[in-house]
C-alpha cells in the first residue's frame, strides 16, 4: 500500500511551523519566496483571441495542451451531486470524446457513486488543470447518456483486458471491509507522525543545505489513521448517510460490521479484503468471452456527455492577477438556439 506518510516532504526544506495544532502537511507550496507557491507567468489569455464557442475554444486549448508534452492531457476531474442530500463527490477521469454538443466520458453507468449522482441530479461538472501551460479550464452542464451504439463503438477500442474489467467489476461496491483504529488510537498515532516529522524537520535543518535524505523515514500508515477517525461502525453506518445509499447494503451486514478482522464481503476472514472476489469474477467473465472477438458492451457501462451551459478558461498571470473569461448559455431556450455570452471574471 502506498502511504501519503512514506515520503519524503518538500515542504520540510523551507517549512517552519508555527506555534498551534500539529500539522501532518502545512503550506505544502513553502513559506520562503523562491519556494513559495509559484508565480503564473507563461501566458496570457487575450480576450480578442477567444472562439465564437467554448468548444472550439476547448478545442484548441486541447490541442495546445497536447502539443506542449503535457502527460495525460485528458484526465480531468469530473464533480457530481447527489439529490436529495446536497453531498458532492469529485472523480479522476480521462475525457474520451468532445463533439459539436459536449464532453464524453466512460464509466460504469450502473453501479458506481457518479451513477448514483447522476441519476438523483443531472448537473455535473468537469475541471481540467494543465500545470505545464498553466491553464485551467471549468465546465458545467447537463449529463447525458450516450446511446449503446455509440458506446459499443468506443468499448471496441478498449484492449481486451479492459473489456473483460468492465464486465466483472460492479464498480464502487464493497468487496470486504475490516474494523479500523479506534478514535483514541488514531490520535496517537497521527501524534506519534507529526512528532516524527517534526524531528524529520529538525534534522533536515542542522544538515542544510545538504537536505535530500532525511525525510525518509517509514512511518506507518496515515490514510488508514486519517480515514478512522470516528469508531468503525459508525464509519460503516456512515456510508449511508442523508438517504444516499453509497453502497448496496450487504446481505450479511450485522455479520460483516462485527468483524474484529478483515473480511471478504462474505463475511470470510480475508486479509486482501475481497480482492479474490474481483479476480473470480474476472476469470468467470474470460471463459464466458472466451473465443468472443467482439464482446458487447455491458448495459451497466457507457458514455455520458456532459452539454455545458458554462466553461471557464483560466489563465494564471504573475500575483494571482488572473485571466478568467467564462462563456455562458441557457439551456432551457434549446442548444441549438442558446446563444454563448462570453465575460471577463476578476481573478
Ligand atoms: C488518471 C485516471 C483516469 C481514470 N479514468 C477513468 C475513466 O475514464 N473512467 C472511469 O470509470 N474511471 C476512471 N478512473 C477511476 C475513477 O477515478 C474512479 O475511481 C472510478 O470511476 C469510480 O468512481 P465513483 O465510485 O466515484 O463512481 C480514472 C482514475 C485515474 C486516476
Amino acid at each position: 500500500m502506498s502511504s501519503v506518510a512514506n515520503g519524503p516532504n518538500p515542504a520540510h526544506a523551507s517549512t517552519a511551523h508555527p506555534a498551534g495544532p500539529k500539522h501532518l502537511i502545512f503550506a505544502p507550496g513553502g513559506s520562503t519566496t523562491h519556494a513559495q507557491a509559484a508565480q503564473f507567468t507563461k501566458g496570457v489569455l487575450s480576450a480578442k483571441t477567444l472562439a465564437a464557442s467554448p468548444l472550439t475554444q476547448f478545442n484548441a486549448w486541447f490541442r495546445e495542451a497536447q502539443a506542449s508534452g503535457i502527460p495525460s492531457p485528458e484526465a480531468l476531474t469530473l464533480s457530481t451531486a447527489s439529490l436529495p442530500s446536497g453531498r458532492v463527490s469529485g472523480r479522476v477521469l480521462y475525457l474520451k470524446e468532445l463533439d459539436e454538443r459536449g464532453f464524453v466520458v466512460y464509466s460504469n453507468l450502473g453501479h458506481s457513486r457518479k451513477s448514483h449522482d447522476i441519476r438523483t441530479n443531472a448537473f455535473a461538472s468537469m475541471t481540467f488543470w494543465w500545470r505545464e501551460i498553466e491553464r485551467q479550464v471549468r465546465i458545467e452542464g447537463k449529463v447525458e447518456r450516450i446511446d449503446q451504439a455509440e458506446a459499443q463503438r468506443y468499448y471496441d477500442t478498449r484492449v481486451r483486458g479492459s473489456r473483460i474489467g468492465a464486465w466483472a467489476s460492479e464498480q464502487g461496491q464493497v468487496l470486504g471491509r475490516r474494523k479500523l483504529l479506534s478514535k483514541e488510537d488514531t490520535k496517537k498515532e497521527v501524534d506519534a507522525l507529526a512528532e516524527v516529522e517534526a524531528e524529520a524537520e529538525e534534522q533536515e535543518r542542522k544538515h542544510a543545505p545538504d537536505n535530500s535524505s532525511s525525510a525518509t523515514t517509514a512511518k506507518p500508515g496515515i490514510e488508514e489513521a486519517s480515514i478512522s477517525a470516528s469508531g468503525p461502525e459508525e464509519e460503516a453506518a456512515k456510508l449511508k448517510i442523508n438517504g444516499d445509499i453509497l453502497h448496496h447494503p450487504h446481505p450479511e451486514e450485522a455479520a460483516f460490521l462485527a468483524a474484529a478482522v478483515a473480511v471478504d464481503a462474505n463475511g470470510k476472514p480475508d486479509e486482501e479484503m475481497g480482492r479474490h472476489i474481483l479476480e473470480d469474477r474476472v476469470r468467470e467473465v474470460e471463459q464466458r468471452f472466451e473465443g468472443v472477438e467482439k464482446i458487447p458492451v455491458p448495459d451497466f457501462w457507457g458514455g455520458y456527455r456532459i452539454v455545458p451551459d458554462m466553461v471557464e478558461f483560466w489563465q494564471g498571470r504573475n500575483s494571482r492577477l488572473h485571466d478568467r473569461f467564462r462563456y455562458t448559455r441557457d439551456l432551457d431556450l434549446g442548444e441549438d438556439d442558446a446563444p454563448w455570452t462570453l465575460e471577463r471574471l476578476s481573478p
